[in-house]
This record gives structure tokens, sequence and C-alpha cells, in this order.
């Protein structure tokens, strides 16, 4: 696994179906927790720059509050327009109610 692992926040500090962003090593990532898994992805939507960490979460998706693109949360695939570009997505590991984010390079 290449990339370093970065503790971000306690499990509960995000609630069911709600997100919350950090900035992490100068990028700014949206934390997302659906059924009670932790999700972590780039909070800036590819079609116009849209913070994706004030949209909403259903069906393990986050919807651009700006236009109403959607994001896989979980693979980051664009899954409806306008955005046909999709976000990156990062390796989550919970470690004793911990949430740790694996950063790229
Ligand atoms: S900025 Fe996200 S849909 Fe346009």
């Amino acid at each position: 696994m290449a990339g370093e692992l970065i503790k971000v926040c306690r499990c509960d500090e995000i609630d069911e179906g709600k997100t919350k962003s950090f900035m992490i090593n100068a990028r700014s990532i949206c934390m997302a927790k659906e059924e009670g898994k932790i999700y972590a992805f780039d909070n800036i939507c590819t079609h116009d720059g849209g913070l994706l960490g004030e949209g909403v979460i259903y069906d393990r998706q986050i919807e651009c509050p700006r236009h109403g693109a959607r994001f896989d949360i979980a693979t980051g695939q664009a899954t409806q327009m306008p955005a046909v570009v999709g976000i990156q997505t990062y390796e989550v590991q919970i470690e004793d109610g911990e949430i740790l984010v694996n950063i790229p390079e």
C-alpha cells in the first residue's frame, strides 16, 4: 500500500448519512458515513468545483449541491451528469475507533 496513513478523526464524530470535510496534506477531503461504513473522497466536484461535502448522500452516492452531479463514494465514478469525470477516493482504515485515510504521495 503506497501512501501515508493519516489519522483524521474518531468514527463517532461523523453522523450516519452525513459528511465532514478536512484539509489533509493540502487536499480537501470529504469523509462520509453510510450504513455505518466510512468513505473518503475528494471534496471538489469535477464539473465546476462544487463542495461535495455540502451535498446529500444516498444510495452510496454524493450529490453535488451546485448542479446535481452524483458520484459513487466507494469508487469515485461519476454516476449522473453534468459531471463526466470521476473523483478520487481514498482507502480508509479504522483502528480503535479512529479513522485513518491512506493519502497517496
Ligand atoms: S459543480 Fe458539481 S455539478 Fe456542477
